[in-house]
């Protein structure tokens, strides 16, 4: 039988209806809307679909968002004084500068500009230790987007194997400490799991896949996962978003589906949950710095 589909687009249009209900409910009371501010620098075109995508995404659910684009040229101090900026413009709760940056930038400095209270990617020092310890300002988009992918597809992974393949800062190391974590009412998004991080120096990777009743791949390399490093009837999120002769395609093999119980497709799994825990955290910024 293939693999049951974990439909992100299904679900992110669910959430998103319920985060709009949230943002209408506040700007009925006269409350601000909540605001994304994004940062755009040089012109590759990932990173503009990436953030007309998410643009688009908040005025589709009430919140107001702008999208300030700097020519690849633009020097540290410049960026640095556009953040500054936005840290003090009370209609912005939500700041996401889209990575990669030129390299004449450093990607550390601008992260630890970002004010932590509109850190809405969860990339900021202070969040993360804050996640680590287990009373989270914010989840970070992208895991937080898995965690929700599973449990709402009634996916558990108490008790569970689950590996995680890739060590990334925005995908693999806080996927991991989120599934590890015990679920509590300061941080309910938890996977109570047993968790095993794969990368690309595991000796044998295939046999640490195969133990994985949840097996999440955030690799970056098309089609690595392939089917004989599935345990049959594992749920399996592929969170790869990889161009191949201009198709958008996923870190999983296609043959895959014939072993898995679950599988999200890319397009339309993981991307579109990754936007809508934006929306989430933009608004819950509003919630923490507005009331
Ligand atoms: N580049 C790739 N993914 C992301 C993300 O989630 N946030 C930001 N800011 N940049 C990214």
């Amino acid at each position: 039988m293939p693999a049951q589909r974990l439909d992100g687009k299904a679900l992110a249009a669910t959430m998103r209806a319920e985060i709009a209900a949230r943002v209408a409910a506040r700007t009925a009371k006269g409350q601000r809307p909540p605001g994304l501010a994004a940062v755009l620098v040089g012109e590759d075109p990932a990173s503009q679909t990436y953030v007309r995508n998410k643009h688009k995404a908040c005025h589709d659910a009430g919140l107001a968002s702008a999208v300030h684009t700097l020519p690849a040229s633009t020097t540290q101090a410049g960026l640095l004084e556009l953040v500054a900026r936005l840290n003090a413009d009370p209609a912005v709760h939500g700041i996401l500068v889209q990575l990669p940056l030129p390299k004449q930038i450093d990607e550390g400095a601008v992260i630890r500009a970002v004010a932590p209270a509109k850190d809405v990617d969860c990339f900021h020092p202070e969040n993360v230790g804050l996640l680590a310890a287990g009373f989270p300002r914010f989840y970070p988009c992208t895991p937080h987007g898995v965690l929700q992918l599973l449990s709402r597809n009634g996916i558990g992974t108490a008790g569970k194997e689950v590996v995680v393949v890739g060590r990334s800062n925005i995908v693999g190391k806080p996927l991991a400490l989120m599934l590890m974590q015990k679920p509590t009412a300061a941080s309910p998004a938890a996977g109570d799991a047993t968790v095993t991080v794969a990368h690309t120096r595991t000796a044998d990777l295939a046999a640490v896949c195969r133990r994985a009743d949840v097996l999440v791949a955030a690799v970056g390399r098309a089609g690595v996962i392939t089917p004989d490093m599935v345990k049959p009837g594992a749920a399996v999120v592929d969170v790869g978003t990889n161009s191949v002769n201009g198709k958008l395609v996923g870190d999983v093999h296609p043959d895959v589906g014939a072993v898995a119980g679950w599988l999200s497709p890319v397009p339309g799994g993981v991307g579109p949950m990754t936007i809508t825990m934006l929306l989430y955290n933009t608004l819950s910024a509003a919630e923490q710095i507005d009331g």
